[in-house]
């Protein structure tokens, strides 16, 4: 595959959502989260602000660092489970505030790993010749979709975004993507859809909400996540040695701990962000990137894992040279 990253950006709401405020809000304390998710604060989104939003200044900052402007970008990839609206889309949205006329856009469902399945969809289509470059961005907007009353699912979450920039190029060098249906209703926001429109009843029930068997969850995404890092790493002919920087799904401390350590790849190695920012689905692992290349601890010519997992089920491994 001859498709590069060649620029990375990412933007988080300036709203500070900590531990000891969430202990106003529910039956939960500072030291539990903490200790049971490694997360001490998370950020929020203004009302009025939505996933288009943070997408677009997140994609503006990888342009900018690619050196791209908006009218030669030819393709917007989205994945979101947030999206402005049912429709249209929220690449839609965010090509009409980048004023990128011309470019093809749409968002992918693939919940927490769209991010991973949105790089490859994009990938696959600048290298086959389609497109000669696309925004790949992980946006969300989870307090949206949060039920501040469920102590088991409020304490996880934040909004941010990240976005990077692809090109033809060396970089991407391969990918494990993969699902299981059968595991649907273990992380989903029930209604809303065809199955269940919004009805008062659905609104009172909270139904528009995440609902989330974490136990369940907890499991499945150690072993998808070190499953996939090692099918990929084998497609490329590599091994965990050859890994400079792991970087998870953040969705909580201990389930990256555990899947580090089934990989043997030492956490001095792994890019952690949760602390300070929660579970921000998609924009989770573009976020991490970002805060890796910035500080200079993902260096070019490295090589980099992320490694993503989310409702679906499904999870995506993508290995890069930065
Ligand atoms: C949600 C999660 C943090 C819960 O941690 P856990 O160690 O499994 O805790 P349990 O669910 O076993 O709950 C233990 C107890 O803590 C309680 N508890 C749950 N949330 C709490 C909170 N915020 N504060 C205090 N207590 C809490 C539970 O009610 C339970 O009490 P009980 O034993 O009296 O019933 C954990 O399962 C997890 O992270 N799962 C994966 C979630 C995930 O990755 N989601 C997103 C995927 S993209």
């Amino acid at each position: 595959m001859n498709v590069r990253l060649s620029g990375v950006g990412s933007y988080l709401p300036e709203r500070v959502l900590s531990n000891p405020d969430l202990e106003k809000m529910v039956d939960t304390t500072s030291e539990w989260i903490l200790e049971r998710t490694g997360i001490r604060e998370r950020r929020i989104a203004p009302d009025g602000v939505a996933t288009s939003d943070l997408a677009t200044i997140a994609a503006q900052r990888a342009m900018e660092r690619a050196g791209i402007s908006a009218g030669d970008v030819e393709l917007i990839v989205v994945g979101t489970v947030t999206p402005d609206m049912m429709f249209p889309s929220t690449a839609c949205l965010v090509q009409r505030n980048l004023q990128a006329t011309g470019a093809a856009a749409f968002d992918v469902g693939a919940a927490c790993s769209g991010f991973v399945y949105g790089l490859m969809t994009a990938a696959s289509m600048i290298s086959s010749g389609l497109y000669r470059n696309a925004i790949v961005i992980g946006a969300d907007t989870l307090s949206r979709i949060t039920d501040w009353t469920d102590r088991g699912t409020c304490v996880l979450f934040g909004d941010g975004a990240g976005a990077v920039v692809l090109e033809p190029g060396e970089g991407i060098l391969g990918s494990c993507l993969g699902a299981d249906g059968k595991g649907w209703d273990a992380l989903m926001q029930p209604a809303g859809g065809s199955l269940m429109p919004a009805t008062h009843e659905t609104v009172d029930k909270r139904l528009h909400t995440i609902k989330m068997n974490g136990n369940q969850v907890f499991k499945f995404a150690v072993r998808a996540m070190a499953n996939s890092v090692i099918e990929c790493l084998d497609r490329c002919g590599m091994t965990r040695d050859d890994v400079n920087l792991l970087i998870p799904h953040q969705a909580n401390t201990r389930i990256i701990e555990a899947a580090a350590a089934r990989l043997g790849i030492p956490l001095d190695r792994v890019a952690v962000n949760i602390d300070k920012c929660g579970n921000m689905s998609s924009a989770s692992i573009p976020v991490a990137l970002d805060q890796a290349v910035q500080s200079g601890r993902l260096k070019r010519g490295d090589v980099g894992v992320m490694v993503a997992f989310g409702g679906g089920l499904t999870w995506g491994t993508a290995a890069f040279r930065w």
